[in-house]
């Protein structure tokens, strides 16, 4: 029975009370985006698993053990996305969206889907704001990007957000580094576990990023990527840094700050919390990545940003989040066709943008009151047959308790309603509108 009344492991339920909170990050990501030219891009929830082999590496901790991987009946290899960045690439490839002038700029809100041990800020099925930009190759695009993810964090009321950055190079200068990564690493071999062994040979990189406690305790002293930096990249990491100072933004630099995808280049960047310990997102260049998929070579860079691990800090935060909207006017109906009536009523107070209802439950009169109290309605008018014949109704005001007679007619209705509740809000104690 359990398997039907529990979701899975590693998933939840997004229910009102807490959707509105939801709704309110999506909208200022959304708006962020948008207001930086950033135009959405919605991609299909599951793709050829060889995207992700190809696009976030075959060595990352997310291809070797976090996959939703499925053959369909088609016989085809599928995986969840794990993450938004391949699929964007795909999509903005296969749609030819680099016709229209570059940048290209992308943003999505989307859920990913990651065989993880779930924990607090750790879930199989995470969301994330993102966003991609192609074309681009200049470390402006890079300081560009990160000020849009701070700006939406600001807008959101989040204090306890970090800024790390780091310079992973270029695979010129990279050669050089994963010789230096391979020595370090062979003398160690027998503290590494059996995955980061595998590693070594064909991707020493990725052990920096290995999550079991050994192998970070040696990975503490393993070469750093800064000491390795081509001019080029060197160059590129001061000018981003250059920027960010311009704009008054703090940053760290971490030096071993390599990110758990394969796909990137230079510049990386994580927004950590403080207090909860984990990234609330991450992101940098990966200037190879559109080349990999078949297309001409592209700079590509951009973030994901978890926006579960975020509700956290903000609800760690104490911040306040705006009420939801509560309904304005109940219609109370005894009898059929005061019930037809109020059917037409609320459906006119909606045309006017009035949060309205009825009851549809076919309660009584005071079961009907008592929801009206419980949902918070401003106002209720009672419906009857006396109503109907006379065209006019009470309507009360459920804070003060005092009524007005208005007209109910087709002609009249919207106009007697706008006039009792606007005096209302004029004379309402705390002043607020309705
Ligand atoms: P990522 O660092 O793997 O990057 O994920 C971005 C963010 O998603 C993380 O910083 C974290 O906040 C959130 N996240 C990841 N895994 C989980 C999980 N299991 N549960 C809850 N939240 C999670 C990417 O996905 C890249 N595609 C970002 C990017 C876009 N880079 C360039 N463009």
């Amino acid at each position: 029975m359990e398997l039907i009344t529990k979701a899975p492991k590693g998933t939840v339920d997004i229910v009102p009370g807490k959707s509105e909170k939801w709704q309110l990050m999506e909208d200022v990501f959304r708006s962020e985006a948008e207001l930086n030219g950033f135009r959405e891009v919605r991609t299909p929830v599951f793709e050829h698993t060889e995207l992700f082999l190809r696009g976030v590496g075959d060595t990352t901790d997310v291809v070797e053990k976090q996959m939703y991987t499925f053959e369909d009946k088609g016989g085809r290899s599928i995986t969840l996305r794990p993450e938004g960045t391949a699929g964007a690439v795909r999509a903005m490839l296969e749609n030819g969206l680099y016709n229209e002038g570059y940048p290209v700029k992308l943003y999505y809100l989307t859920s990913c889907y990651r065989y993880e041990k779930p924990q607090a800020g750790r879930l199989r099925e995470l969301h994330q704001f993102g966003v991609e930009m192609f074309g681009a190759a200049e470390p402006l695009a890079d300081a560009q990007i990160i000020v849009l993810a701070l700006s939406a964090f600001k807008r959101l009321g989040l204090e306890d957000v970090g800024l790390q950055i780091n310079s992973i190079g270029c695979p010129e200068c990279r050669k050089e580094y994963h010789k230096a990564l391979k020595e370090y690493f062979t003398e160690r071999k027998d503290q590494l576990c059996d995955t980061c062994l595998s590693r070594l040979e064909r991707n020493p990189m990725r052990i920096l990023d290995c999550k079991s406690p050994e192998c970070q305790e040696v990975a503490k002293g393993a070469p750093k990527i800064t000491d390795y930096l081509c001019e080029d990249c060197r160059d590129h990491f001061a000018k981003v840094q250059e920027f960010l100072t311009a704009l008054g933004i703090e940053f760290e630099i971490d030096p071993g700050l390599v990110r758990g995808l394969d796909y990137y280049t230079r510049t990386v960047f994580e927004f950590p919390s403080k207090s909860l310990g984990f990234a609330l997102g991450g992101g940098g260049r990966y200037d190879g990545l559109v080349e990999e998929f078949g297309g001409k070579p592209t700079p590509g860079l951009g973030f994901g940003l978890g926006m579960d691990r975020i509700l956290l800090a903000l609800e760690a935060q104490k911040v306040e989040f705006p009420q939801p909207v509560k309904c304005e006017a109940y219609l109370v109906c005894v009898g059929e066709e005061a019930q037809k009536k109020a059917f037409r009523l609320v459906d006119e107070l909606h045309r006017c943008g009035v949060p309205a209802d009825f009851d549809v439950c076919g309660r009584g009169v005071k079961a009907q009151m008592k929801y009206a109290n419980k949902i918070g309605a401003k106002f209720t008018l009672v419906l009857g047959d006396d109503e109907i014949r006379q065209g006019k109704a009470a309507m009360k005001n459920m804070k003060t308790g005092e009524t007005k007679t208005i007209s109910i007619t087709e002609e009249d209705f919207i106009n007697d309603y706008v006039t009792v509740s606007t005096e209302a809000a004029d004379f309402s104690e705390d002043g607020v509108f309705f």
